[in-house]
């Protein structure tokens, strides 16, 4: 496996593997890897003949005061693990590299930015979309694969691909959990015994609400109320938001009439964490 840290290399090696035919698949990741990166790296290798892993911890979509100093970063674990999921390069540039003296070029998508996570980091998404386009340029996959987790930030770039006609098929991948329900995410690094306990009240949310739109249960208000109750906001937890959603345009959801993506964020202590689902109505 090899490491590639400078733009110009991974560009020339992209360009390379285009020339005689061979099929790219990019994971974008900020590194800090776990099993949750490691199923993305398996569904790359279904859509590419190489796989590249990008492991850059993105400055521009932290906002002020967030968690981009003591985000968790450990190369030579990272490295262990791309190698032994198959991926023949490790893209891993320098804040510097990606973001030269000078620079000043940023991608902004619009509506669909704008609530969840976009009203809590207002500049976050902007961020995002700037980070995933330089890579696009970069590496030149012919595919992406990203997290369902983050269900935003997916709608956000597959907005920006259509958008932007950008010729990347972009794919989402469901979210992987522990085996208690917790979705797998680097920031669960930061919670302690308690916190992380706590942390499991998310999934349970979403649980209870998949059971109440199975038993027929359309009321957007009703199923909130009961997400609301099972967070709790107290103690370690406090809400960020709990909304329905499109799970397309991510337009309000007040009555369920077909598939509606329930969206939460809380505070677990200090740390910030997201998860999702997509809710199914019983048949008629
Ligand atoms: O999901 C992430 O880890 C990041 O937001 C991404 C897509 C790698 C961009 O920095």
């Amino acid at each position: 496996m090899r490491i590639i840290e400078r733009v110009s290399e991974m560009q020339q090696q992209a360009e390379a593997w285009r020339h005689v035919g061979r099929r790219i698949a990019l994971v974008p990741t900020m590194g800090y890897l776990h099993q949750g990166h490691l199923t993305l790296m398996r569904e790359a290798r279904n859509h590419g003949d190489e796989i590249v892993v990008s492991i850059f911890v993105n400055p521009t979509q932290f906002g002020p005061g967030e968690d981009f100093e003591r985000y968790p970063r450990d190369m030579d674990r990272d490295r262990h693990l791309a190698e032994g999921a198959g991926v023949g390069v490790v893209f891993a540039p320098s804040v510097a590299e990606m973001y030269p003296d000078g620079y000043q070029t940023f991608v902004e998508v619009m509506e669909v930015t704008r609530p969840l996570c976009g009203q809590s980091r207002p500049t976050h998404f902007r961020g995002v979309t700037t980070v995933v386009a330089k890579l696009f340029n970069i590496v030149k996959p012919h595919a992406a694969v990203f997290g369902e987790k983050d269900f935003q930030q997916l709608a956000v770039i597959h907005r920006m691909a259509r958008d932007l006609n950008m010729d990347v098929q972009v794919i989402g991948h469901p979210i992987v959990r522990e085996e208690d329900g917790l979705a797998m995410s680097s920031r669960n690094a930061y919670l302690t015994g308690d916190q992380r306990a706590a942390a499991l009240r998310l999934s349970r949310a979403l649980d209870e609400a998949e059971s109440m739109a199975l038993g027929g249960e359309t009321r957007g208000a009703v199923i909130l109320e009961v997400v609301r109750e099972q967070l709790g906001s107290n103690g370690e937890v406090r809400i960020d938001y709990a909304e329905l959603r499109d799970p397309e345009t991510l337009k309000s959801v007040d009555e369920m009439k077909g598939p509606t993506l329930l969206a939460l964020a809380a505070f677990v202590g200090r740390t910030r964490l997201i998860d999702n689902r997509v809710l199914r109505c019983r048949a008629r």
